[in-house]
């Protein structure tokens, strides 16, 4: 099979590996890619959002499927802009409908979802321009802290967490008034709730799923989980929390609805669902959806994913996942994320990355990497590369990828090194 992944970050390096593992794969070519996807398959310079680019490049190389890696295209329509063209409309995508990808490109959608069938999450309400004044005599129902969510997709910056009611009422008419453009004229604003996070993953056909392995990230900029929140710093799987018991909970009460809820709502989804779960006193609730795999999860889930993830994709195109099997590594995988100094804020590109090659006990994915000039790996992002590795548990997985880290350098490198030991 020829195949075609679009994305450009570690998680599609991470991808990009697993699905060039698999004896299906003849050529993988990946759009845009970046300095560690082209020695797993060839890079195309593509945009993610350029359809037209994408369907032309899919029929002049007799691309057999299209995988997904971010969510932008997906909540763009990418998989429609396939189904709806004569040439293109036989090569399956990887990834939800346009209204699928709702579930991610509106929070607002998500949790209207989420009551339709009763899928526990917080307490919400959604508020436009026209009714400031009632989401401000919310807001005065609710105990601090106060979380407002712009409704459509902000880079993962649109989520707001507010100690007082005062700033809460000041954030929420600023989000309003276009603190994120178009994507706050409407604000959830909802309860807020105390746990840990998961991030579960799921494959379906729109029918059936398979249950990827769990992973935990960690959020912020900081040792501690302190500082601002970036796109994640580190993940680890499995969650220790995350017992058989737990995930049949998560099975019931949250996955096999939302599955059957979409499918009930005559939505067609075949791909990626993610569930950003937080555990609350033993029960898990939604705080999110996306329509993807995670970013940093996926270079720890990948490292335990046994079964050939193309084979799962066949599944998924032709409605009949399950009559296929996915089986798991027992071991612990993790990753530890070397970012730019100064990120998520303002941070310098283009410093040369050395040892690289030095690293034997991990797998090393490119995040924010690219090829200079002179054919040099260079900086190009505020997450650079992702140090994954296995271990018999999660302490030598992690030794081990805190050692691998330390020989990767470049200019301002920063990592945090608590990863995974509040677990
Ligand atoms: P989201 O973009 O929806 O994942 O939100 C970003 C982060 O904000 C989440 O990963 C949580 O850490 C936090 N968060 C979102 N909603 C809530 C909530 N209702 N209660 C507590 N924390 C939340
Ligand atoms: N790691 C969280 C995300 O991919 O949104």
């Amino acid at each position: 099979m020829k195949i075609l992944l679009l994305g450009s970050g570690g998680r599609e390096h991470a991808l990009a590996w697993k699905i060039a593992q698999s004896k299906k794969v003849e050529k993988l070519f990946i759009a845009p890619g970046n300095a560690g996807t082209l020695g797993v398959g060839e890079n195309v310079n593509i945009s993610v959002e350029d359809f037209d680019g994408i369907g032309r490049f899919a029929l002049d190389n007799q691309i057999d499927m299209v995988v997904v890696g971010p969510e932008n295209p997906l909540v763009k329509g990418i998989y429609d802009y396939f189904k709806s063209n004569d040439q293109l409309k036989d090569i399956p995508v990887i990834g939800p409908s346009k209204q699928g990808a709702v579930l991610e490109g509106s929070k607002d959608f998500a949790k209207g979802f989420m009551m339709r069938h009763n899928i526990p999450t917080a307490a919400y309400r959604s508020f436009d321009g026209t009714c400031i004044e009632e989401g401000l005599k919310f807001l005065e129902t609710l105990r601090p802290p106060y979380v407002l969510k712009a409704d459509g997709l902000c880079a993962g910056k649109g989520v707001l967490i507010v100690p007082t009611l005062e700033e809460a009422k000041a954030e929420f008419k600023d989000m309003l008034g276009g603190m994120f453009g178009n994507a706050s004229a409407t604000v959830v604003i909802e309860e807020f709730l105390s746990g840990i996070e998961c991030s579960v993953f799921v494959l379906t056909d729109g029918t059936h799923y398979k249950i990827l392995p769990e992973a935990k990230d960690y959020k912020r900029i900081g040792e501690g989980d302190t500082g601002l929140n970036t796109g994640g710093m580190g993940s680890v799987s499995p969650v220790p929390f995350a017992t058989k018991e737990w995930m049949g909970k998560v099975e019931e009460r949250i996955i096999r609805p939302t599955v059957e809820g979409l499918a009930a709502e005559g939505i067609d989804y075949k791909g990626f669902i993610f569930f950003g779960l937080i555990n609350v006193g033993g029960d898990p609730m939604v705080i999110e959806y996306n329509v993807r795999m995670g970013d940093p999860e996926t270079e720890s889930v990948m490292l335990r994913l046994k079964s050939d993830i193309v084979d799962l994709f066949e599944g998924v195109a032709a409605g009949n996942l399950d009559q296929h099997t996915i089986e798991f590594d027992d071991r612990s995988a993790v990753c530890v994320m070397l970012v730019s100094g100064g990120y998520p804020g303002h941070y310098a590109k283009g410093y040369p990355i050395s040892g690289i090659d030095k690293v034997e006990g991990s797998i090393v994915f490119h995040a924010g990497t690219a090829l200079s000039a002179e054919g040099e790996v260079v900086t190009a992002g505020g997450r650079v590369i992702a140090v994954s590795s296995y271990g018999n548990n999660k302490a030598e997985a992690l030794a081990k990828s805190f050692a691998e880290a330390q020989k990767i350098q470049f200019t301002d490198k920063y990592f945090r090194s608590d990863i995974g030991k509040d677990l």
